[in-house]
């Protein structure tokens, strides 16, 4: 036995000291190994960003346009995504259990469109989140908002009970119908969710000093699509958002609602992993478009 040993000795490699990598995305490296596992599945370790495809506004405004039939608008694009965010309900009725992009699940809601928007409350608990394998929780917070202070309490709640299981938060700073967009309101509701405790946040791009809302927040951003526009537009908006610091886009509605989905998507993720300028996405979302049929 002893003879053995002595021969296999080399294979211990003393000389080499074992690398201690540190975690690729941003005041991410302290977290626990399922936590950064899991973010690793939604953000891509090579570019250190991600195409997120939300479709989850039903849980607040219905059947939005676009999202009447998700199987039939919703399912080709899935393969263009590195994550899903959505609720468990169409999870559950649509989403081929057999997909291997990670999902973000939506868990706050309760209020609806017809009502004050910003009273919401969590909506699934954490073993259902477990059970359905999900890689990070939404939640709106409302800074500024009827009920911030409830939303920043669902925020911290999910945190803290996903920290328990390795799963982690993406907080949504989400403004309501009269609260004003700039970088200074975001700087303040960024901070604030990272500060108490978000792992990542969504938000929405702002054209002047978008950098100043990236650089004052210490986790990854993620730029919310907002409201249709032309897709050149869109596409514009989503690499500067690149180029002043977030670390992917969560879209919605500009790649669903396009004439060329799929051509969308494609385009998106071209800026958001090659630094592909917007002329040239621009140009591959028509190219991609004049080979498929109008949505
Ligand atoms: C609702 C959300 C939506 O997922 C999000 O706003 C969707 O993105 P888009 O604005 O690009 O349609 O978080 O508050």
């Amino acid at each position: 036995m002893a003879e053995i040993d002595e021969k296999r000795a080399n294979l211990f490699y003393s000389e080499i000291p074992q690398q201690a990598d540190l975690f690729f995305l941003k005041g991410c490296n302290s977290l626990d190994w399922g936590m950064k596992n899991r973010l690793a599945r939604i953000f891509n370790s090579s570019t250190g960003r991600t195409v997120m495809l939300a479709f989850d506004h039903g849980y607040f405004q219905g059947p939005t346009s676009g999202l009447e039939r998700i199987d039939l608008s919703i399912l080709p694009l899935i393969s263009y995504a590195d994550s899903i965010m959505l609720t468990r309900g169409i999870l559950r009725t649509i989403i081929p259990a057999s997909t291997t992009k990670s999902v973000v699940l939506r868990v706050s809601g309760g209020s609806s469109i017809l009502k004050e928007l910003s009273n919401e409350g969590l909506v699934v608990d954490i073993e259902e989140a477990i059970r359905l394998n999900a890689c990070a929780l939404a939640v709106q917070v409302f800074i500024g908002g009827e009920y911030e202070k409830e939303t920043v309490l669902n925020m911290t709640k999910l945190v803290d009970v996903g920290t328990r299981y390795g799963i982690p938060t993406l907080a949504v700073t989400a403004v309501g119908r009269e609260m004003q967009r700039d970088a200074r309101y975001f700087r303040l509701a960024c901070r604030i969710c990272a500060e108490l405790g978000a792992h990542f946040i969504k938000t929405y791009y702002v054209e002047e000093d978008f950098e100043t809302v990236t650089a004052s927040c210490p986790v990854p951003i993620v730029i919310a699509g907002g409201k249709k526009i032309p897709e050149f537009e869109a596409l514009k908006m989503a690499y500067r958002a690149i180029q002043e610091g977030a670390a992917g886009v969560d879209m919605g509605r500009n790649i669903f609602q396009s004439n060329y989905p799929e051509a969308m998507i494609q385009a998106v993720r071209a800026v958001v992993h090659q630094n592909e300028t917007p002329e040239k996405a621009y140009a591959l979302y028509q190219e991609l478009a004049a080979t498929r049929t109008k949505a």
